[in-house]
């Protein structure tokens, strides 16, 4: 497995539950402008730990199922569910290929996901499976018009992620089928991220992390994470939301 630096933050139990930034609070207003209120059946794609999906339930009164294709990540949100007696489904599910009927939910939202993805594939499937009038949301990152070509494809070849600009998603949600496409800057959310992460994280995560990369990857590994947060790190790349109704 490539060492990139959003895998290691993920399974490297650092303690960090909410892989995404803004938090909950761009998690709330997703569900704001997505429409989701008391009943609302509502899919999380890529949905991690199940943070989200618990923060949802509790706080707008909706039904959530969670998806993720990674075994780990269902084995810690149902542990979650079970401590806490909320009922919330995690299934284990590939984005690209939705284990649902078509039209099943009110809703369907992704954090921080689809650029792991093929991305129209991914959307295809959000749109299919969303009732007609129905919202599909997302946050996630994107690339400002000043990202070179060759950062694009370094960030690609390590992380793994495809963003668009966020131009480029709202013509992917309107390609899908959307309809009243917006896309909204949340820039800022990225700056406050960066800080947290490295708080969470701690001077023993970053070691953690220096000693898993170097002994799986060596001293080339090394170079790779530090290249990705540079590009974490650089003006270059923004986080928005992109939001777009089925007709
Ligand atoms: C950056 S994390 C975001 C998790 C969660 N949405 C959150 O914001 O906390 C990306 C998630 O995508 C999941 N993932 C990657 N590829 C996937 C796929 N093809 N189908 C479903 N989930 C996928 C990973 O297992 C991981 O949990």
């Amino acid at each position: 497995m490539s060492p990139s630096l959003e895998h290691l933050i993920e399974n490297e139990d650092l303690g960090i539950e909410i892989l995404h930034p803004g938090g909950l609070e761009i998690t709330g207003e997703l569900a704001e402008l997505c429409h989701i209120g008391k009943n609302t059946k509502v899919l999380d794609i890529a949905s991690g730990t199940g943070e989200s999906a618990f923060y949802l339930v509790q706080n707008f009164g909706c039904h959530v199922t969670g998806i993720d294709i990674s075994d780990s990540m269902i084995k810690r949100a149902r542990k979650k569910a079970i401590d806490t007696g909320i009922i919330i489904k995690f299934k284990k599910g590939d984005a690209h290929d939705l284990a649902f009927d078509d039209n099943t939910f009110d809703v369907v939202i992704s954090e921080c996901a689809v650029s792991f993805l093929n991305k129209e594939q991914a959307i295809g499937e959000m749109v299919r499976v969303v009732k007609p009038g129905g919202s599909v949301g997302i946050h996630d990152i994107y690339w400002k018009e000043s990202a070179s070509e060759h950062m694009k494809s370094r960030f690609a070849e390590i992380e793994r992620e495809r963003p668009e600009t966020l131009e480029g998603w709202g013509d992917l949600f309107k390609r899908a089928g959307l309809v009243d496409v917006i896309m909204l800057d949340r820039l800022s959310l990225v700056q406050r991220w960066r800080e947290e992460i490295k708080k969470r994280i701690g001077f023993t995560g970053q070691l953690k992390i220096f000693f898993k990369v170097f002994r799986d990857r060596g001293l080339s590994g090394l170079k790779n994470v530090r290249e990705s947060m540079e590009i974490f790190q650089s003006q270059h790349l923004g986080y928005g939301i992109i939001i777009g109704k089925k007709p």
